[in-house]
């Protein structure tokens, strides 16, 4: 069968290919197609053609893989959240783990990297700390809603739809956020229908209402909400936190972050508190943090305490070393090995994420941790001390080439790489590996449904 583009075919998902999308081989052509399991029968419309592969939008499943479960969530369908619902959770883990093994081997060229079962995570459900909902004067139909002529369509508050950028999903119920998050949701979704003021246009840029960013704290039961609006407007915001400051008293912290940045992202512009503190608290093993709006902290609070135990465990510290960590974030990591090491130095670019973790540091009675401000690049080539080991914890894009290079140089005994990109973790190992050997990956699970997975590397040098 020769494939084309634009048109539609019957084909079997053969396996799950990186990113979590079905795979199809028609004659031996890779089809990658989204919201398909392996076992599916599906009708698909080929969107994308290349030479040795090619892109299909699923249209109707024809017969259903035996392995597909019923998803909890409503919207797993269609949202851009959690895709992996239909698949159980032991097959989920088992892809992770192979996620990761072929990312050593197709884009590390690792071979033979020891890579352990997937740590799964505890909770399931419930289990995500933050959520940010965008709003918009654009409201994606569910094709339930599309017949219903009661819903307006110029107001919704949830999640995108995958390649629809300037739609949203009105979502009600979240299940990946603890129960109290989905009625503080349907509160401001009230309060904002009411509102005389227009949710934010997302190609226009018009509009007041943006994002709405949920912060729950596992240890104190307690949640923060940041209402990200585009103008300043405390007459109508000091409103709507009033109300939610009254019906739930778990809410300590209500912020109005207002920023006119055409990017989706809520960074912090101006920040306004409503109510309570400009923060929440939480607890990782013995130690608490506090959680400012916009600083970096673990989505999966249970499941960051099992990644900083193998951390830990990697690092196998006597007492007498220097560690550095780069990425630091709030400070969790470097408070987390503080009682295990002579000191450790954490380096992170995010102003606010720094302060943070000075004043978590202090908060738990640390005095053998340091925190420098700065881009990493920057920053390690002025350092003086040579670190016994390096903890290494990059966003999703992984290292510079530069910080590879001179972390190579610094050259430490012993690195622990946490990443929660496989893609770039094993492109960032093969640029270690000359001088490095690559003893064990621990994956753990942060993001069920998801494919997302985090994982711990532990890396000697030879
Ligand atoms: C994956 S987070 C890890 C944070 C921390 N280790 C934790 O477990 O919470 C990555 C952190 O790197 C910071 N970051 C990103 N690029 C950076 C750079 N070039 N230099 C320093 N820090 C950077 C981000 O602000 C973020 O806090």
């Amino acid at each position: 069968m020769t494939i084309k583009k634009r048109k539609a075919y019957e084909l079997e998902i053969i396996d799950l290919a990186f990113g979590g999308r079905g795979l199809a081989k028609p004659d031996g052509l890779p089809v990658f197609i989204d919201r398909c399991i392996p076992g599916d029968v599906v009708f698909a419309k080929i969107t994308k053609k290349k030479k040795s592969w090619a892109e299909g939008k699923l249209i109707k499943i024809i017969k259903e893989s035996p392995l597909r479960n019923q998803g909890k969530c409503q919207y797993c369908n269609f949202c851009g959240g959690c895709k992996w619902q239909q698949i159980g959770y032991d097959l989920q883990l088992e892809y992770k783990k192979r996620h990761v093994t072929e990312s050593m081997d197709h884009i590390g060229g690792l071979k033979d990297v020891l890579v352990k079962d997937v740590i799964p995570s505890d909770w399931i459900y419930e289990y995500r700390n933050k959520m940010e909902f965008s709003c918009s004067s654009k409201r994606w139909l569910l094709p339930w809603e599309l017949e219903n002529e009661e819903i307006k369509k110029d107001f919704g508050i949830g999640l995108h739809v995958p390649g629809t950028f300037d739609k949203v999903i009105d979502i009600k119920q979240c299940e990946i956020m603890p129960d109290l998050g989905n009625k503080i949701l349907d509160d401001v979704r009230n309060f904002i229908k009411e509102s005389d003021l227009p949710a934010y246009h997302l190609r226009t840029h018009e509009g007041f209402w943006r994002f709405l960013m949920l912060r729950h704290s596992v240890a104190f039961d307690t949640w923060m909400v940041n209402i990200v609006t585009k103008t300043k407007r405390i007459d109508v915001v000091q409103n709507l936190a009033a109300l939610l400051a009254q019906k739930h008293p778990q809410i300590k912290s209500i912020l109005n972050n207002i920023t006119d940045s055409k990017s989706g992202v809520s960074t912090d512009k101006e920040e306004i508190t409503l109510h309570g503190k400009d923060h929440i608290k939480e607890k990782l093993g013995e130690f608490v943090f506090k959680i400012s709006a916009n600083s970096f902290f673990q989505t999966n609070t249970r499941s960051c305490e099992k990644l900083y135990s193998k951390v830990s465990e990697y690092a196998a510290l006597s007492g007498d070393e220097v560690v550095m960590d780069l990425y630091s974030g709030t400070g969790t990591i470097p408070i987390w090995l503080s009682g295990q090491a002579k000191m450790v130095v954490g380096i992170e670019i995010v102003k606010s994420a720094v302060i943070d973790a000075k004043q978590n540091a202090g908060l738990n009675g640390i005095e053998n941790c340091d925190f420098l401000e700065g881009d990493i690049k920057d920053v390690l080539p002025r350092l003086k001390q040579k670190p016994d080991v390096m903890i290494i914890d990059p966003p999703r894009v992984g290292m510079h080439k530069d910080v590879v290079r001179q972390v190579l140089s610094i050259g430490p005994e012993k690195i622990v790489y946490v990443s929660c990109n496989p893609a770039t973790l094993a492109r960032d190992l093969e640029m270690l590996c000359p001088k490095y050997e690559i003893k064990v990956i621990q994956p753990i699970d942060m993001f069920p449904h998801t494919y997302h997975i985090e994982s711990v590397a532990l890396l000697l040098k030879k």
